[in-house]
């Protein structure tokens, strides 16, 4: 079972995209992410063709930088023609500073800052997705300000629980993001959007969660969607042009999680879209959808050296490797599952029994829990496999670690998009 499309193995060596982990790992030193260039472009282009394939109406498709942000990525993204959403400062800075186009920049967040929406509305983001009726009123004072008008739209909680795959009413009511339907709550806020002197409602948008593997939450997102968009021009006389339903499609980790495919949840997506603006006579909106994880995470793996092999008799086999939480704190976080390769022997029987663990001081610093590999040597080297998304956008420098530096690959060829951190650089910030 291949975890990730782009990895093979040829001759006994592990190749990324064609090119040699081994090799790179020598090149660049470790840890190291490796992400496959020809992987994202193809995962862009999935998006791409099956939003124009199966929905009839506008679309736009949004990129998630927070699963992995740098120049290098809004810069491959927006070659596929995709835009891209940020949730701070930092991030649209990066955008921007990457040559995307403000209005194919989304701004999202539950508390962002004035000066970060300023920042936004000066460089004319494309919409400001609003969180809540205090943002409203800063949004719209400082867009008046500035001589500018805002084109907002609005995260709404659908009440929908992807995660338990049971459509819960109240469940997502307790979320910080968002303003919630089920209570009236939206409704009202959209009123005042309305009634708002500088700002423009444009859209709509929801996010049920993240690493979902059904579809049907996600169709059942869309309907609740129109049916409120059908709802508010009964009540308000607007017609709402854009819906954009978020991201949130689960990607293969462990050799039993079956995803869904791209092409699949935008196919039943858009087609749930196009139905109930028919069911309710209403335009199609332009949809809109961004995906994160679906685009960059089964693009990359972080390749380490093993240090120390400590085999407790009856206990445990820990293997320590030179990362760990500082590079991806998803174990640490949320009790991630991950799939491991010895890059240099990737068909090696898997006889023994190993929890792979990072080199912070802290006992939760774990990278994977018990998993069958070859028995381990040290010095020789690991790949966690499928880590291209939320984490290095998620790393830390936790003991004073320096990251890792970003590769990515084309076509066997290979340039460093992110270098690697020095000793200088976690101290720059320090004052004498
Ligand atoms: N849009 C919004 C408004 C979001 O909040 C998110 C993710 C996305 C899109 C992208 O979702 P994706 O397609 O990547 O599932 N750090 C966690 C994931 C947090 C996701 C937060 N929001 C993790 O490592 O699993």
């Amino acid at each position: 079972m291949n975890i990730m499309k782009t990895l093979e193995t040829k001759n006994g060596e592990l190749l990324l995209g064609g090119a040699s982990v081994s090799k790179l790992a020598k090149e660049y030193g470790t840890p190291l992410y490796l992400m496959d260039e020809e992987e994202i472009r193809a995962n862009c282009l999935r998006y791409e063709n099956a939003i124009r394939k199966y929905y009839r109406g506008e679309a736009l498709v949004l990129y998630a930088s927070k699963a992995f942000s740098c120049k290098a990525i809004y810069r491959t993204v927006r070659e596929c023609g995709l835009g891209c959403d940020v949730v701070s400062g930092g991030e649209l800075y990066t955008a921007l500073a990457a040559g995307m186009e403000p209005e194919r920049i989304f701004f999202h967040g539950n508390n962002k800052t004035e000066t970060e929406i300023r920042e936004a509305l000066s460089a004319g983001v494309g919409r400001i997705v609003l969180d809540s009726a205090e943002e409203l009123r800063t949004v719209d004072r400082v867009a008046a300000e500035l001589g500018v008008r805002a084109a907002v739209s609005v995260r709404i909680k659908p009440g929908i629980d992807a995660h338990t795959h049971d459509f819960i009413a109240t469940g997502k009511i307790d979320s910080k993001f968002g303003v919630a339907l089920e209570t009236g709550e939206a409704k009202a806020f959209i009123g005042e959007i309305l009634q708002a002197k500088h700002t423009d409602l444009c859209g709509l948008h929801c996010h049920i969660g993240s690493q979902i593997f059904d579809t049907r939450p996600f169709v059942r997102a869309a309907e609740v969607m129109m049916a409120f968009m059908a709802e508010l021009r009964e009540s308000y006389g607007c017609t709402i042009g854009e819906l954009n339903v978020g991201g949130g499609v689960g990607i293969r980790y462990l050799a039993s999680h079956d995803p869904l495919t791209i092409e699949e949840n935008v196919k039943n997506t858009a087609l749930a879209v196009m139905e109930a603006a028919e069911r309710f006579n209403y335009p199609l909106p332009r949809l809109c959808m961004e995906p994160g994880r679906s685009i960059v995470g089964d693009a990359g793996l972080t390749v380490y050296t093993v240090g120390s092999v400590k085999e407790i008799p009856g206990v445990r086999n820990y293997v320590s490797v030179d990362g760990g939480m500082t590079d991806n704190p998803r174990f640490a976080l949320y009790e991630a599952a991950y799939e491991a390769v010895l890059p240099e022997r990737p068909e090696a029987a898997r006889d023994t029994v190993y929890t792979v663990a990072g080199r912070c001081c802290e006992s939760g610093d774990i990278l994977i829990r018990d998993i069958k590999l070859p028995k381990i040597r040290p010095g020789e080297l690991l790949c966690v496999l499928s880590t291209g998304a939320y984490n290095y956008s998620m790393a830390s420098n936790y003991n004073r670690v320096p990251r890792p530096p970003v590769v990515f690959i084309r076509n066997g060829a290979h340039r460093p998009v992110v270098r690697r951190e020095t000793y200088a650089d976690v101290m720059a910030k320090d004052l004498d």
